[in-house]
């Protein structure tokens, strides 16, 4: 079994998988000369090729650019169709030009409130301001309103979503021109979004109907927030009466420790019931952009991390063994790559992390034996954390085993 091209491909081990060895198991391999077992009868349509031997089917198509399925028969739909993307993530397919920067050949841009690589995280907790979880002394205002003679107090404190009673809600001071609220969430947490609500006093609606946000990190310096690509802040719709809830969502979410809401237009005062929308950064896993390459070809996983079942030598000749630390992408050389000496399932190369490490994707690459392309068309991985016990990465929904195809010469 070889791998020997001059071509490259990529393919996503998706999630992303905390592991400290990896193994390719090579399930098949096919020399594009040589020893390759074609069909007796090409089964495969569109120009595919037609390999026997090759997984548990009793054949296989390595099918042309832009065609895919068992047989070839289907056009390529791209990445983006059926769509990977979850929660109503948009699919955008990338270019392969870049190879290298991006696995899987898509992004899945996320709508607020979810995050991951295919928006399969969400962050839609409410933080406590209507159940109580965020406590007095964490909200603050600008100003207060004393109403009728000084004697109700309309404090930050009351500004919890559907809080009930005469005096149920935060209103800033008729004389304050910047009136603002503002929670401390005592750590940076990452925000998507804001329920507000307004209330009734002496039987008149009291609310705002637009405001801006604003954030910190450290209650000094306040970003207000704006919209991907916008120069300009943005401003949210607020409510219309005393009593319905209007939610807002922060696209992109906010991450800080202190969210200030500023009332831009209100109605008889600027009176506030709220809730916010949110979850703990350390939710988000490092897989979102996770996409910086280990070390195998600059070497920071030096060549005693590398091991394999086996070692090719071409004619039996010592010096033209390939060896598994030139498993390397892009080398040179006459023997520029890892081949095992047996063309079976039974040879692997192994990579020793050293220590746990998100893995997101593989590059791979053949290579030439002396003039001659080959490369591996399919492989699994496996991993461990021991070295002993190993798992190898499945299909997310049928959880088979992910076959990882490699079909481009
Ligand atoms: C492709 O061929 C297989 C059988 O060879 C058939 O089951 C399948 O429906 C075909 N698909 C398309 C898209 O024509
Ligand atoms: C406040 O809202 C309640 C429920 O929607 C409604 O019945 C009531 O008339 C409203 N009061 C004012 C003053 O708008
Ligand atoms: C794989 O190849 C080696 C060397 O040719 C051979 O000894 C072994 O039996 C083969 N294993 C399988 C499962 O074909």
């Amino acid at each position: 079994m070889k791998i020997r091209t001059s071509s490259s491909s990529s393919s996503s081990s998706s999630p992303a998988l905390n592991i400290s060895y990896l193994l390719l198991i090579y399930c098949c391999c096919w020399t594009y000369w040589g020893n390759g077992e074609y069909c007796e009868v090409n089964l495969c349509h569109n120009g595919g090729t037609c390999v026997t031997g090759v997984g548990d089917e009793p054949f296989f198509c390595i099918c042309a650019e832009g065609f895919a399925g068992d047989t070839c028969n289907a056009t390529e739909n791209g990445p983006c169709s059926p769509s990977p993307c979850k929660n109503d993530g948009e699919c955008e397919v990338i270019s392969n030009s870049r190879r290298g920067d991006v696995f899987n050949g898509y992004v899945c841009r996320c709508s607020p409130g979810f995050e991951g690589v295919h928006c399969q995280i969400s962050c839609i907790s409410l933080l406590g301001m209507e159940g109580g979880g965020i406590v007095e002394s964490q909200i603050s205002a600008s100003s207060v309103d004393f109403g009728i003679l000084g004697l109700q107090r309309w404090g930050p404190e009351l500004a919890r979503l559907n809080n009930q009673g005469m005096v149920n809600a935060w209103s800033s001071a008729s004389h304050d021109k910047n009136p603002w609220i503002e929670v401390d969430l005592q750590k940076k947490m990452r925000l998507t979004g804001i329920i507000t609500q307004g209330a009734s006093r002496m039987g008149m609606a009291e609310f705002i109907k637009a405001f801006k946000v604003a954030s910190s990190f450290d209650g000094k310096v306040y970003a207000v927030h704006r919209a991907e690509g916008q120069r300009k802040d943005k401003v949210f719709v607020g409510n219309t009466d005393n009593d319905s809830t209007k939610t807002n969502l922060f696209d992109p979410p906010i991450v800080a420790q202190y969210i200030r809401i500023i009332p831009v237009v209100c109605r008889k005062a600027c009176t506030l019931r709220m809730e916010l929308i949110g979850c703990e950064l350390n939710v988000f896993s490092n897989a979102i952009g996770c996409v910086d390459p280990l070390g195998m070809k600059s070497r920071l996983i030096s060549d005693s991390q590398l091991s394999a079942t086996s070692a090719f030598r071409t004619w039996g000749i010592d010096a033209f063994t390939w060896l598994p630390h030139y498993a390397r992408l892009d080398k040179q050389g006459k023997t520029n790559a890892w081949s095992a000496a047996s063309n079976n399932r039974t040879e692997w190369l192994q990579l020793d992390l050293e220590k746990p490490k998100r893995i997101t994707g593989i590059i791979t690459q053949g290579a030439k034996d002396f003039g001659v392309v080959q490369f591996v068309s399919a492989f699994k991985i496996a991993y461990s954390d021991d070295g002993q016990t190993w798992t190898v990465v499945k299909e997310q929904i049928s959880r088979t085993d992910k076959v990882n195809k490699y079909l481009q010469p």
